[in-house]
């Protein structure tokens, strides 16, 4: 298996942003945007937040485009006020999770292991999960980064082996988040490529065949330079996927670079 044959993916991480009315609007935009582009070899899916989660997977019903969690609880069932659980999230008929994004990491203080337990809970709901890993600034400029990629992996590798055949890892610089400073192709390609080695470690046909995709102020207009290195398969968009026309744009770049 080579770069060409794993699938592209475009993620949009539509985060703590909308409202009822803006969500359905900017869901009608995107099926609108993207129809005319019958994409063949490009997947979509959107992230909206818990609240809306029901009404997108209703409203995606037959559709292509598929719809996740932005998070999940690492207890399966119980006394979590607050909590929703992997179980919940394929009762919606929603078929992904993100785990391990910066922000849960950051702002939920959520450890490497409790990272890896919720990615747990999302294979006992066959849910499809994208493990988010990536660096600080602070970390970045003490040379750190690809130790710290990598144990962030590995917690979830060390304990799954194989078994994490199917999932998906996204690289997201903390420093390039929301930002509007993207990391460079080259920046992005050296940790994605290194990441690939990491899943080599535990087999090389899952490494071939594994997704991973960029996230970290990716626009229409960076997307290009972005997806035309080996190791980037996709991205997970977070601003730019708030507006139809530019996450559509961001779509046909994948489906025509990664030919
Ligand atoms: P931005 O595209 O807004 O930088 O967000 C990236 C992200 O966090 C996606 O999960």
């Amino acid at each position: 298996m080579s770069a060409k044959s794993r699938t592209p993916l475009v993620a949009g991480n539509w985060k703590m942003n909308g409202s009822k009315a803006f969500i359905r609007g900017l869901l009608d935009d995107v099926q609108s945007e993207l129809q005319p582009l019958a994409l063949e070899r490009c997947s979509v899916l959107v992230f909206p937040s818990y609240a809306y989660l029901y009404a997108v997977a209703d409203q995606l019903r037959g559709s292509s485009i598929g719809v996740g969690a932005q998070d999940v609880d690492e207890r399966p069932e119980g006394a979590v006020t607050g909590g929703v659980s992997a179980g919940m999230v394929r009762d919606l008929g929603c078929g992904f999770a993100i785990v391990g994004h910066s922000e849960r990491r950051t702002l939920f203080g959520e450890s490497d292991s409790t990272v890896a337990e919720k990615y747990d809970r999302c294979c006992e709901q066959n849910l499809t999960t994208i493990v988010c890993v990536g660096e600080t600034l602070e970390e970045r400029e003490a040379g750190q980064t690809l130790e710290v990629v990598h144990r962030q992996l590995k917690a979830v590798t060390d304990r799954v082996g194989v078994d994490f055949a199917g999932s998906m890892v996204a690289y997201e610089p903390v420093w390039a988040i929301g930002t509007g400073r993207s990391a460079t192709p080259d920046q992005a390609e050296e940790v994605q490529a290194s990441l690939r080695a990491c899943l080599a470690e535990v087999d090389a046909g899952l490494a071939e065949a594994t997704s991973i995709l960029y996230g970290g102020s990716v626009t229409a207009e960076n997307a290009q330079s972005l997806f035309e290195m080996n190791n980037i398969d996709g991205a997970l968009v977070g601003g730019a996927s708030l507006k139809a026309d530019n996450f559509a744009k961001i779509c046909e770049v994948a489906e025509r670079v990664k030919r």
